[in-house]
């Protein structure tokens, strides 16, 4: 059993997608904080300025600017995190969006393209450029971060929903060919966290979530970012395949908001 603290990350080297802002940016400082040293890919240039943060702690950060849903750019984010740090130990697949609201017949295909290109497809290609390296040293942590609607639905959303799920499976393969080489891969399922996108929401959509959430209350991205810390520490190796719920207790409700208010017309 490891002697070390379970948030000592020091001497490892961090990669997380979509970093410039939300829960990206709290895991990149919380990891910062633990000791590793972070490279932050975003197509937002804003992550300069987690970058600035990141460096406040005294830990080094290197910005790779890409769209990870391309496979070629997510290669060279990785290679330039790798070249500027050293290669990656620890890869946290952050960046996701939804990119249209609207029912499946409604939903057109460049909406569902880029939200499996980009939640799905991007996290596979910071995997694929990241994970043989680990193997071969030894020892990696792969964080995915999925949502609660990988499980419940949600809808309207059906490319964010599918694409979270899909996650699962990700996870869930990795962990297996991965396990005996010392490296992790397991997601995390937050339920609704107090983001700026989040806390953009009409009144009336905050309330009823809400109010199907147990705790009477919606995470915070360092609550997430502190889970995500812990699975990428030394004292999480024997955690693998493994799906998180963070939600506080909102995926107890089988359903999950957007469906509920759906059901009710
Ligand atoms: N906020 C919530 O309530 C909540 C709940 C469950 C799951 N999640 C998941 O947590 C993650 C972060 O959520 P958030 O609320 O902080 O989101 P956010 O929109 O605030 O941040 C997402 C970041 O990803 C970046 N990004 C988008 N497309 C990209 C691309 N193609 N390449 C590189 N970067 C890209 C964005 O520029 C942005 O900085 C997402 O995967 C989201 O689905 C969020």
């Amino acid at each position: 059993m490891s002697t070390r603290n379970s948030s000592d990350l020091a001497g490892k080297v961090a990669l997380v997608s979509g970093a410039a802002r939300g829960i990206g940016r709290a895991i990149a400082l919380r990891l910062a904080k633990a000791g590793a040293d972070v490279g932050l890919v975003d197509i937002n240039p804003a992550v300069e300025e987690t970058a600035r943060l990141v460096r406040e702690t005294g830990r080094k950060a290197c910005i790779a600017t890409a769209d990870i849903s391309d496979g070629t750019a997510a290669r060279e984010a990785a290679a330039r995190v790798a070249a500027e740090l050293a290669p990656v130990d620890l890869l946290v697949n952050n960046a996701g969006i939804v990119n249209n609201i609207a029912p499946v017949e409604k939903m057109s295909d460049e909406a569902w393209q880029r939200e499996v290109g980009v939640n799905l497809t991007g996290a596979f290609n910071l995997v694929r450029a990241t994970v043989a390296s680990m193997a071969a040293r030894g020892f990696g942590r792969i964080v995915n971060i999925s949502s609660v609607a990988a499980r419940g639905g949600l809808a309207r959303q059906v490319g964010y929903s599918a694409t979270k799920a899909g996650l699962l499976g990700l996870t869930h393969t990795v962990a297996l060919e991965y396990a005996r080489k010392g490296v992790t891969c397991n997601a995390v399922l937050p339920g609704m966290v107090e983001t700026e996108n989040v806390k953009a929401m009409p009144a009336e959509i905050r309330e009823e979530a809400m109010a199907m959430t147990p705790a009477c209350r919606f995470g915070e991205p360092e609550e997430i970012a502190a889970l995500v810390a812990f699975l990428c520490g030394p004292e999480a190796g024997y955690i693998t395949g493994a799906e998180i719920d963070i939600s506080g207790g909102g995926h107890l409700n089988s359903l999950v908001l957007g469906s509920r208010r759906e059901l009710k017309k």
